[in-house]
């Protein structure tokens, strides 16, 4: 794993930034894997702004997001689909039919889940993934568990989790209780792993992650296992690492 240690969130966003930009160059038609979180606005603003300069072209690139709320429209501001369009979609030359998300309102969560795991896998492989990471170690809402759930799958959130998102919602009752994600095995096939941390608040479970047991329980520390992983970080997240 290569840790890139960044001075503060700005530092961080263009350092991340880079990376894709740099995928998006060697490989036009690539098949990048997107978070949503505050964790990766600053970078999706520095590749609007990249775009604007007329460094990045968007019009061969296809996206796969991780994970969306299950039970909320598109419309609803709070989902993932409002989100990406926000802070990144509309604001580059991305054909829309290139970005695909789990579809939050398909009531039946086997056949969304089979649709989205067969939509990954009809794309070839993810080049490039990007991913934030949850307090408790969760990776698209792969919550800690005893297994690693292997593919697209419908989770039920955990309190710590409805807690952390509730800052979005009216009140702690208004954040869904279940969500669409990616499988910790769909996460684990892209082929490059870009991993994004900042703030004292992820300091522990960075240590944990990628310096502790390999465990379900930590989600994340299956990272460990994957040949191409590029954790960039700020000071403040690697400030408890060996
Ligand atoms: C988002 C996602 C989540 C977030 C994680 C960190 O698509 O899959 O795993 O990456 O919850 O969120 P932030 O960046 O808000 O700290």
């Amino acid at each position: 794993m290569r840790i890139y240690r960044a001075k503060d969130y700005e530092e961080m966003s263009r350092r991340a930034a880079g990376i894709v930009s740099a995928q998006i160059i060697m490989k036009p038609d690539c098949v990048l894997g997107l978070a949503t979180g505050s964790t990766p606005i600053g970078l999706y603003k520095q590749l609007i702004e990249w775009y604007r300069n007329g460094d990045l072209d968007f019009s061969a690139v296809r996206t796969v997001n991780l994970d969306e709320y299950k039970g909320i429209s598109r419309e609803n501001d709070q989902s993932y689909y409002y989100f990406m369009h926000q802070n990144l979609f509309d604001h580059v030359n991305i054909p829309a039919e290139n970005t695909h998300l789990p579809d939050g309102m398909e009531p039946d969560s086997e056949k969304e889940c089979g649709r989205y795991e067969e939509l990954i896998r009809s794309m070839g492989s993810v080049d490039l993934q990007l991913l934030g990471i949850g307090h408790n170690g969760h990776i698209g809402f792969n919550e800690p568990s005893d297994v690693f759930d292997k593919q697209v799958h419908c989770v039920n959130l955990t309190q710590s989790t409805i807690e952390a998102n509730k800052r979005f919602f009216a009140s702690a009752e208004d954040v869904p209780r279940q969500a669409y994600t990616m499988g910790i095995q769909t996460i684990m096939r892209s082929k490059k792993i870009l991993i994004m941390a900042n703030g004292e608040g992820k300091a522990d479970i960075i240590r944990d992650s990628f310096f502790g047991p390999i465990t379900p329980k930590v989600p994340a520390s299956v990272l460990q296992l994957h040949n191409d992983v590029t954790l960039v970080a700020d000071e403040a997240a690697l400030s408890k690492i060996p």
